[in-house]
C-alpha cells in the first residue's frame, strides 16, 4: 500500500521515480561546477525507469540561464504509443554555492508541483553528464538518475565515462534503460 502511495504521489511529479527502501545515499559531487557551460540542449541517453516518462523516446532537456541566475528548463518527448509530442517547462535553482553542482527543480504546470532535487554528480559540459536527484520518504527514498548526452546517440566512450560516475557512487546500474533517440525529428 505505501509503495502504491507513493507511486501515485510521485507520479504526479515530472521526477517519477523508483522508490527504495533506506535513506538517500551517499553521492560524490564534482567541484568547480560551472552553470554557463552547463545550459544548453542535452539528450537523454539513459534513464531510471520513470513513470512519467513511460513510452517516452526523443527526451531532450534545454536548459537555459536566465538574467536572475535561474535555469529555465524545457523537456521534450515523444510518446512512443502514440507519436504524440509534448512538452513540459520548468524552472532550477542553484541551492548552494555558485560552483556546487546542487539545484531544485519545479514544474510549475504539474498538478503536484514539488521541488525536487537536481545533483549533477558529475559532467564533463561537452559530452555527457550524470544527474541524480533523491528524496527522503520516511524509511524510503524516491531515486531517479540519468545520463545526459550531447549527442543523440553518443559513442560507446562517452557512456562509459557515464557510467565510471554511476559505478563510483555505488548506483546499481540495474535500473537503467535505454532511451530511444533513433527516427526523431530534426527540431528536437
Ligand atoms: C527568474 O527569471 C525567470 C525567467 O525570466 C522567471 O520565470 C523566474 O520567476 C525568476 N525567478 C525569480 C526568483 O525571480
Ligand atoms: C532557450 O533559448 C533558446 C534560444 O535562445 C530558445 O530556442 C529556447 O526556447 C529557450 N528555452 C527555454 C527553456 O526558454
Ligand atoms: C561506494 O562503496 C565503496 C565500497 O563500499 C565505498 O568505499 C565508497 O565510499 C562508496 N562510494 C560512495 C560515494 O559512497
Amino acid at each position: 500500500m505505501l509503495w502504491i502511495s507513493l507511486v501515485l504521489f510521485v507520479a504526479g511529479s515530472a521526477l517519477a521515480q523508483v522508490p527504495f527502501l533506506g535513506v538517500c545515499p551517499n553521492m560524490e559531487i564534482m567541484m568547480n561546477f560551472e552553470v554557463e557551460k552547463y545550459v544548453g540542449k542535452w539528450y537523454e541517453a539513459e534513464r531510471y525507469f520513470a513513470l512519467f516518462e513511460f513510452g517516452g523516446k526523443c527526451v531532450t532537456a534545454n536548459y537555459n540561464l536566465s538574467e536572475n541566475g535561474s535555469v529555465q528548463i524545457m523537456n521534450k518527448q515523444i510518446s512512443a504509443l502514440t507519436g504524440v509530442a509534448s512538452s513540459i517547462e520548468g524552472i532550477a535553482r542553484l541551492i548552494g554555492r555558485s560552483d556546487d553542482p546542487k539545484l531544485t527543480v519545479t514544474f510549475p504546470s504539474l498538478p503536484l508541483p514539488v521541488d525536487a532535487p537536481y545533483w549533477i554528480l558529475d559532467t564533463d559540459y561537452k559530452s555527457y553528464a550524470v544527474v541524480w536527484s533523491c528524496t527522503n520518504f520516511g524509511v524510503f527514498s524516491i531515486r531517479n538518475a540519468w545520463i545526459l548526452t550531447r549527442e543523440p546517440r553518443p559513442p560507446v566512450a562517452v557512456l562509459e565515462k557515464a557510467y565510471q560516475v554511476i559505478d563510483r557512487n555505488n548506483i546499481s546500474r540495474a535500473y537503467f534503460i535505454r532511451t530511444d533517440q533513433k527516427n526523431c525529428p530534426a527540431t528536437y
